[in-house]
């Protein structure tokens, strides 16, 4: 099995029976420390000892999709919905700003409120304030238009999970208007129109197994995105998925390792559903070969209402160490 991971390593891709070999092995700890050792070597041969911060700045959480997974789907009557005003996320910047944050991630529900005119004056105004600043968006799909005319904005990057990469398993989670192509055309579209882009799923959703997350693995592969975004489920109230089991933290740490050792340069961030599932999952996280950290910008008032799931870390009041660093 650790032959497997030397391969991964040396030849960039492995076959399909072959990640399905290595991904059911994921419950050996011996093999794991040793996909985790190789992963941070690659990323401090390639970054030092660099951690990247992005500031995430979630703006709205009014979405007209109906994930199963999502506790801000739009059936979900226990949502208490917000949207954040230009004055509020210019303030989450400045902020920001002040701490050092100079990638601002601006992230939200497919929210139709909010026109595409909209979110070219606020990108205009971000980049007018802070000419050195990065923006990213993630609001995700739209049409290849407005994805055309929020770059010219100046938009620099855009997250878009592509969730899962195998269709059948895509509709499993999803219902009948989402479609597997149309999300990875959407990822396609940004990469072409210049945009730095980030893919991603997440580990342990329901009816995922080894044959899912190596097609994940294989379009991750082919797509190579600069960033690659991936979390364990996490069950949220008041959705389809809610008694399902959670994610699992080892798995989730494997193939952080595992997408290092394929993608050496890839932006890999420790995500806060990894800090959800164990207090010191982003820094494990880290360990495994992750490279980027996404605290939370956006005003302590709203950010329990961002409930993508249950238990989200850096929502309390309380939570001074969480306000912005
Ligand atoms: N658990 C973990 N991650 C989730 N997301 C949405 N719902 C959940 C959940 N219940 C992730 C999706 C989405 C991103 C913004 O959050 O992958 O793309």
């Amino acid at each position: 099995m650790f032959d497997l991971i030397d391969k991964l390593e040396d030849k960039e891709t492995l076959e399909r029976e072959e990640w399905i070999t290595l991904l059911s092995a994921y419950q050996d700890d011996a093999l794991r420390d040793y996909a985790a050792q190789k992963a941070r070597a690659v990323a401090q041969s390639v970054y030092g000892h660099d951690v990247y911060v992005r500031g995430l700045i979630e703006f709205t959480n009014y979405c007209r999709n109906d994930c199963y997974y999502c506790g801000i789907r739009r059936s979900n009557p226990d949502a208490d919905r917000y949207r954040l005003t230009k004055e509020d996320i210019l303030a989450c910047c400045e902020e920001g700003w002040e701490l050092g944050f100079r990638t601002f991630v601006l992230q939200g529900g497919e929210d139709g409120y909010f026109r595409d005119e909209w979110y070219e004056e606020l990108i205009h105004e971000i980049k007018q304030r802070y000419p050195k600043c990065a923006v990213t968006l993630s609001v995700g799909e739209r049409s290849g238009e407005t994805y055309r005319r929020w770059y010219e904005a100046g938009a620099d990057r855009y997250l878009l999970r592509h969730e899962t990469a195998d269709d059948v398993h895509y509709r499993s989670m999803h219902p009948q208007e989402m479609s597997p192509e149309h999300r990875k055309k959407c990822l396609y579209t940004l990469r072409e129109i210049g945009y730095q882009v980030g893919c991603g799923f997440m580990v342990g959703s329901p009816g995922q197994g080894p044959e899912q997350l190596a097609q994940d693995m294989e379009f991750i592969y082919e797509l190579k995105p600069h960033m690659v975004g991936i979390g364990p489920f996490v069950p949220a109230a008041g959705t389809p998925f809610a008694d399902k089991a959670q994610g699992s933290l080892e798995l989730t740490l494997f193939l952080l390792s595992l997408l290092r050792l394929q993608e050496k340069k890839v932006l890999l961030p420790a995500t806060t559903a990894l800090g959800t599932i164990h207090p010191l999952g982003r820094e494990m996280g880290i360990r495994a070969g992750a490279n980027v950290v996404m605290p939370n910008l956006s005003p302590v008032a709203v950010r329990k209402k961002y409930a993508l799931y249950d238990h989200k870390i850096c929502t309390g009041e309380e939570a001074a160490e969480c306000r912005a660093a």
